[in-house]
């Protein structure tokens, strides 16, 4: 099996609302200030439509991760609302209909390869018969059977993000958050997510990214938003940001939307 479709008897559970119905993401006023006082994201409003392969970028500490973990609960946002496919975040709806991979390699070390997907898929309520046999498929198609009895420390580096990736498709979400899915991984294994990201958009899944790969970005996302320092300082589809910017490619896009934000703070103005 070398396919996503292939997987199951179809690819994402719920029920499917039409396109251009409810946003898959819906932020509003989202403010994130950790303990000890620094404000990582500031009023932060955010609409991913139902479908969308969206890119988020950013440099290293504009808040990307934080906003991630706002969205899917491991941290506790200051002030705002996040809803997803019109659920609060907070609720078991929502939870059901988001599946991350993280930045960091966050494995339990105590299961092996094939238990660790076994037990994310009873978190989200489904039968043992059942996450067993999604298990041996996901586990197939991300080339893992032979270590399923494997703790995930003796995986190397790009298994262990394969594995994150089964992990967050073994519930079948509708909303996939692909925190830095090809950072560090071998030429192969970055074409094989881009496959595994395209296939799952065409699938249905909705697609938060984030990457600092302006090209892949380019390649993979319908539409982009440029953070830094906690804020949203441009969006659109890399066709419009090009034409806004007046350069050939996003990362002419980039240096121009992160000089502006530069120079704007450096004059005292408002961006
Ligand atoms: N637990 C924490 N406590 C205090 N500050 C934090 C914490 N986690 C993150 N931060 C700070 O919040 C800011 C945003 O971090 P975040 O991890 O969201 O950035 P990022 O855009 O994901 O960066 P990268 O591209 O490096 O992954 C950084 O200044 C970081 O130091
Ligand atoms: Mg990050």
């Amino acid at each position: 099996m070398d396919s996503l479709a292939t997987v199951g008897d179809q690819a994402l559970d719920g029920d499917v609302p039409g396109r251009d119905s409810v946003p898959a993401l819906s932020v509003r006023g989202l403010r994130k200030t950790y303990r000890g006082g620094f404000t990582a994201i500031e009023h932060l409003d955010l609409d991913i439509p139902d479908g969308a392969v969206f890119g988020l970028l950013g440099p290293n500490g504009a808040g990307k991760t934080t906003l991630i973990g706002a969205v899917c609960n491991l941290l506790r946002p200051t002030a705002g609302d996040i809803r997803v496919f019109g659920h609060h975040h907070d609720s078991r709806e929502a939870r059901r209909l988001v599946g991350l991979a993280e930045q960091e390699i966050n494995l339990d070390r105590f299961l092996n390869v094939g238990e660790i997907l076994v037990y994310h898929a009873g978190y989200h309520g489904i039968g043992r018969p059942e996450a067993q046999r999604r298990a041996r498929e996901l586990l197939d198609l991300f080339r893992l059977s032979g270590k399923a009895k494997s703790r995930h420390t003796e995986l190397s580096g790009g298994m262990q993000r394969r594995l994150l990736l089964a992990r967050a498709l073994m519930h079948r979400p509708r909303l996939v958050i692909l925190d830095e899915p090809t950072a560090g991984v071998d030429v192969e294994l970055r074409a094989e997510i881009w496959r595994y990201t395209r296939e799952l958009n065409e699938l249905g899944a909705t697609i938060l990214l984030t990457t600092h790969y302006l090209e892949e970005a380019e390649a993979l996302c319908g539409e982009i938003a440029l953070l830094r320092a906690g804020q949203i300082i441009a969006r659109g589809s890399p066709g419009a940001l090009r034409r806004q910017f007046g350069v050939d490619d996003l990362a002419g896009v980039y240096a121009r939307a992160m000089a502006d934000e530069e120079n704007a703070w450096a004059t005292g103005g408002a961006p």
